[in-house]
């Protein structure tokens, strides 16, 4: 009988043909929580906590990626600056979406990680694959943010109410201020300002 390459009996002959097409069953289900760490925290809280988090990570991914879009869609006279300013927010949160994901792993669940994966959770509507007007794209991200930052609050308090303070400050401090800074470098941009001319003290009105 032929022996099988997989066997788990190591081998006894040293072989440098790298050991490619290897195909297994999963180590761990998407939405279990396993391998606890002495951290203190029930696994009801461990598997709570990482299926809000999971949540907002595909929210945040998805917002990762609408910055890209519009950082490489946009188009005007601003083209520049918001070519630039999109790009910096995107990797800023590429930094928060590693973030979510590896408190995901260390509560002992699994991070979502794949994009139709993300699509099919996400609570972030989908754009168009075409281009869009600037007060489009900016208004899109703006909702975008809107949605993240409602649910940090929800899960901030959720995490604050089941003790898991990790989660909670994770979710403050890395998650919805950053959120919050974006939205105001974002919503300037729709503030309708004469670019040239001043508008005369007689013909402004405020409001
Ligand atoms: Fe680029």
């Amino acid at each position: 009988m032929a022996k099988n390459k997989n066997s788990a009996t190591p081998p006894t002959t040293l072989n440098s043909q790298p050991r490619v097409h290897q195909y297994a069953h999963e180590i761990q289900n998407y939405g279990e929580v396993l391998h606890a760490l002495p951290l203190d925290l029930e696994d009801p809280v461990r598997l709570e906590m990482t299926e809000r988090l999971n949540l907002l990570l595909a929210d945040t991914m998805t917002l990762r990626d609408l910055y890209k879009k519009s950082h490489w869609q946009v188009a005007g006279p601003t083209f520049y600056q918001l070519h630039l300013l999109f790009d910096k927010h995107y990797e800023e949160q590429a930094e928060v979406v590693d973030t979510i994901a590896e408190r995901i792993q260390l509560l002992g669940g699994v991070s979502i990680a794949m994009a139709a994966d993300v699509a099919e959770t996400t609570r972030i509507a989908r754009p168009p694959r075409g281009r869009e007007e600037v007060p489009v794209q900016i208004s899109r991200l703006l909702d975008a943010h809107l949605i993240i930052i409602g649910h940090c609050r929800e899960l901030a308090k959720r995490a604050d109410e089941l003790g898991d303070d990790g989660t909670n400050d994770l979710v403050v401090s890395d998650v919805l201020r950053p959120n919050e800074l974006q939205v105001w470098f974002l919503s300037e941009h729709l503030v309708d300002m004469p670019l040239v001319h001043a508008v005369e003290p007689a013909a402004r009105k405020v409001g």
